[in-house]
């Protein structure tokens, strides 16, 4: 049995954790700078600070976070601490596998080979990365994307710091804009923009109907807003990918999912296991 140590108790960290085969590495600790986190636990494993958790003599030690400076500076700290075991950089797996993309591949598979009608939509575009994958993957299909190009608004913002879903901030993810995500996609004009507070954006869109949708607006207002708009327009068989259900960070996806439920009934939902927390949610 190999032993393990993962630096970064982020979500980042705690996605890692659970894709940890325990039958062949056993994690002893995450180690983490963050003073308030050292001495809690997560599940059943103690959060140490980065020496101590060097102390251990794990045979490896998973650099879980995504920023290249940070990276390093863990890196560095672990080595001074005297860490001699195998490093494995997040940053630099993340960069050769994507769980998310592998799976939207495979979902936009089995939408085309089963015939699911429907355009394909995106609410929280930002700077189009997802967007230009679902334009790539569906060239035949229109695109809706639904974005202030804004960042967050602060109607939004105002109930989810009210009800502490996250720090989230009025303006977050403003550097963007209607222009720069067109000029991005492959196949510019099936794309329909729909820039503005969503989801006031969705007025006259009564009658669309959508095989796919990637549902990424981070905060419980246009989550919900979101489900209630596209979950009953879903075709049979069409998928909504749900960002940040098991996230830490954004409390709100989950909530939402859940008071939507509340109100109406049951979703068939599957959690992922990548590193953002995505759920699928099938068309009925
Ligand atoms: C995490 S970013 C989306 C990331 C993007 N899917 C990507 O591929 O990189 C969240 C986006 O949701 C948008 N958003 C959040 N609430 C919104 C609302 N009520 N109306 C319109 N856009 C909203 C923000 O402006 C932001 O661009």
């Amino acid at each position: 049995m190999k032993t393990m140590i993962i630096l970064g108790a982020g979500q980042f960290g705690q996605a890692c954790a659970n894709l940890i085969n325990a039958a062949d590495t056993k994690l002893l600790a995450f180690g983490d700078n963050n003073l308030s986190l050292q001495g809690t636990c997560l599940g059943e494993t103690p959060i140490l600070s980065i020496e101590n958790a060097v102390n251990l003599k794990p045979d490896y030690a998973l650099i879980a976070v995504s920023d290249q400076t940070r990276s390093s500076q863990l890196r560095d700290q672990a080595e001074k601490a005297g860490f001699q075991g195998i490093f494995w950089l997040l940053g630099q797996l993340c960069r050769r596998f994507d769980i998310r993309l592998a799976t939207l591949r495979r979902m936009a598979d089995r939408l085309i080979q089963q015939g699911i009608a429907g355009d394909i939509a995106e609410l929280g575009v930002y700077q189009g990365e997802l967007a230009c994958q679902l334009n790539a993957l569906f060239p035949d299909r229109r695109l809706h994307l639904f974005d202030t190009f804004e960042g967050f608004d602060a109607r939004d913002i105002q109930e989810e710091s009210a009800r502490g879903f996250s720090r989230a901030r009025e303006g977050d993810f403003a550097d963007t804009s209607l222009s720069f995500v067109q000029s991005r996609l492959p196949f510019p004009d099936q794309a329909l923009f729909h820039k503005g507070f969503f989801p006031d954006t969705t007025a006259g869109l009564e009658n669309c109907r959508f095989a796919l949708v990637s549902l990424d607006a981070d905060l419980y207002a246009p989550v919900l807003a979101g489900l209630e708009y596209f979950y009953p327009r879903l075709s049979p068989g069409g998928m909504i990918l749900l960002h940040d259900y098991n996230n830490r960070r954004f409390r709100g996806a989950s909530q939402a999912v859940e008071d939507y439920e509340k109100a109406h009934g049951p979703l068939p939902l599957v959690p992922l296991c990548d590193l953002h927390g995505t759920a699928v949610i099938l068309g009925r």
